[in-house]
């Protein structure tokens, strides 16, 4: 078994607005990605960064240019490694731990795909304009993060189709009836989108 994990690293951050990309920007001492970098490399074989133009890949990475879309950039670093499985985690989420690597790829079992996903705290509603047409049952929703871990079959296929509309790759192993188990991950493992959650973010790693 010879395990890749792909670090897409390559989004603008506009949510962020900061003076770079934003899994460039320092975080507790160290560009945001780099975290991400630790906890990953004790656990795979290698790491392939996709980044954004102009940017270096870390010490250890091996780096890919990015796409126009986050499932470009997941699909540039795929072709560029031969791995299987192949575990998809974003920059954005520096609180990931080596643990929680290991409990991620340990959940594939015979599986297409298995992600890391908390149950929701907040009550959620489906809403039109602004009236309310329906309360979900939160017992059943889950809110997914990464890292998520793919037989590279099924990533593959995946990415072959239609990306439109796709916030993550196993939407896509979804649609294309693959089989997806959630693996219960702590909220904690926050992306960081917004300037305050790159203060929780950097509260917590500090
Ligand atoms: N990403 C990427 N390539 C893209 C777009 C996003 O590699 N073309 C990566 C980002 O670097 C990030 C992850 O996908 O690690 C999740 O995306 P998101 O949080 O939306 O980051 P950005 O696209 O950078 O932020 P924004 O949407 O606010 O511009
Ligand atoms: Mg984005």
């Amino acid at each position: 078994v010879f395990t890749v994990a792909i670090l897409v690293a390559a989004g603008r951050g506009e949510r962020l607005g900061a003076d770079r990309p934003k899994a460039f920007v320092v975080l507790a001492g160290r560009p945001m990605l780099e975290w991400s970098v630790a906890a990953l490399s004790g656990q795979v074989d290698e790491i392939v960064v996709a980044l954004p133009p102009g940017e270096r890949a870390p010490a250890g990475t091996r780096g890919v240019p990015g796409g126009d879309t986050r499932s470009h950039s997941v699909a540039n670093a795929l072709a560029a490694s031969a791995g299987d499985p192949v575990l998809v985690h974003d920059a954005a989420r520096p609180l990931i731990t080596p643990a929680l690597v290991r409990r991620a790829l340990d959940g594939l079992g015979d599986f297409d795909a298995a992600i890391a996903a908390a149950p929701v705290s907040d009550t959620i509603k489906e809403v039109r304009g602004d009236e309310v047409v329906r309360t979900l049952d939160r017992a059943a929703l889950w809110a997914v993060q990464t890292p998520q871990v793919f037989r590279r079959a099924a990533l593959a296929q995946a990415l072959a189709g239609d990306l439109a509309g796709a916030t993550d790759d196993a939407m896509l192993v979804e649609r294309a009836g693959g089989r997806v188990r959630v693996i219960p991950f702590p909220r904690e493992n926050l992306k960081v989108t917004t300037p305050v959650d790159r203060e929780i973010a950097e509260r917590l790693l500090c």
